[in-house]
């Protein structure tokens, strides 16, 4: 089968190489996937830029999110049969031709389902419905901040949090995601390179605060979003997407330094916290979890209650423009990567 490899670390002009490898075999519990499509997510951008512990040794075929027919089940797996359409949440190995998930991580979906929109539920929704309905337990009428309001995961929080009944702040970068963030049903969009965001939320809530946060960017956004929080309000960390601007460890040092430092004393005297969220280490110490959150995003997606949004669709040959594309801010919504399914007739 063939692979898109990561070879080097650093731009994606260079990182990528398309090899032919040996075809995964399942073991009991794990299902083999004919890929069709397979997703991006920032992680992706990370582990290029050699920023993500988690990510295989070099080389590595990346991939957290695939879409395709299962073509061989491990023999322990009863749920899931051969020839069904499915999307998965892989553990590296999604860059592929053929992938290997955990069979509680492969979820039967509808042909009517395009390739980005089955993608983006695997690894961006399921983030998002742990977050907002597991971990903040939105509430009707809670003020709730999404920076990257945009992006894929932030794209799926502001439906979760509407489906609620909140009232959502979003952050984002340009006017073009300004109209794209209102259009998703953001209250309050707020473009954070117009004006700083905090002073922004203050003006809109007054004496108000905001009872969840969802903060992607890490750094002193998390130290600012901590004040605009009242009583009962929770900050989740769940990236540090300011990272990938720096090389240096003085400069690692200095986003980390951003953060804050907090006691839980604190926390306690005001009412209010800061968690961090890590979705592979859900799934390797709470995978039932994880499990349930992508089965419920199927079945708002089939509802019509969540719609994600497919941002950009390209080839396998153009990874490295699909890459380049994320990093560079400009992209709404999920990113897919298709095969040509001609090459494995
Ligand atoms: N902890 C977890 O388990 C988990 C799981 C999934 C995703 N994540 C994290 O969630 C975030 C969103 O992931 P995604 O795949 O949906 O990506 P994405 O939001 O589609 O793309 C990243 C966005 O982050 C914003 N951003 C802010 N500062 C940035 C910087 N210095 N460099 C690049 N982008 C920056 C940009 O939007 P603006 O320019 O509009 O701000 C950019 O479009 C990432 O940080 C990712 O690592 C974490």
């Amino acid at each position: 089968m063939k692979a898109a490899y990561l070879i080097k670390y650093g731009s994606a002009g260079i990182a990528f190489e398309i090899r032919e490898t040996v075809k995964p075999r399942p073991k009991p519990n794990q299902i083999l996937i004919s890929v069709e499509a397979f997703g991006l997510n920032f992680a992706d951008v990370m582990a290029r830029l050699g920023l993500y512990k988690a990510a295989p040794r070099l080389p590595a075929i990346l991939g957290y999110d695939v879409v395709g027919k299962v073509v061989e089940i491990g023999k322990e797996v009863t749920r899931i049969k051969i020839g069904e359409r499915v999307t998965a949440l892989t553990r590296f190995g999604g860059y592929a031709e053929y992938a290997i998930a955990e069979s509680n991580m492969v979820f039967t979906i509808p042909e009517t389902f395009s390739p980005g929109v089955a993608v983006a539920l695997a690894t961006q929704y399921s983030t998002a419905h742990f977050l907002a309905y597991n971990m903040a337990n939105l509430q009707e009428n809670d003020n709730v901040l999404i920076h990257a309001a945009a992006g894929g995961v932030g794209t799926a929080l502001t439906q979760m949090a509407l489906h609620k009944k909140c009232t959502v702040f979003g952050t984002c970068s340009s006017s073009d995601k300004v109209k794209y963030i209102r259009q998703n049903g953001v209250h309050h969009p707020i473009n954070y390179k117009e004006g700083d965001f905090g002073e922004a939320v203050q003006k809109i809530l007054g004496n108000d605060g905001l009872d969840a946060i969802f903060d992607p960017v890490g750094g002193r956004s998390v130290k600012k979003g901590y004040r605009l929080l009242r009583a009962g309000g929770r900050l989740f960390s769940f990236g540090v997407s300011r990272m990938n601007q720096t090389k240096s460890i003085f400069g690692k040092l200095r986003v980390a330094y951003q953060f804050g430092f907090y006691h839980p004393l604190q926390f306690l005297g005001k009412s209010k916290g800061i968690v961090g969220i890590n979705i592979l280490k859900v799934g390797e110490e709470n995978p039932e979890k994880l499990s349930k959150a992508m089965e419920a995003v199927v079945q708002m997606t089939e509802q019509g209650i969540l719609k994600p949004h497919v941002g950009g669709e390209f080839s396998v040959t153009e990874i490295a423009e699909a890459h380049i594309f994320l990093e560079s801010r400009r992209s709404m919504g999920k990113i897919v990567i298709k095969w040509s399914l001609k090459s494995r007739l």
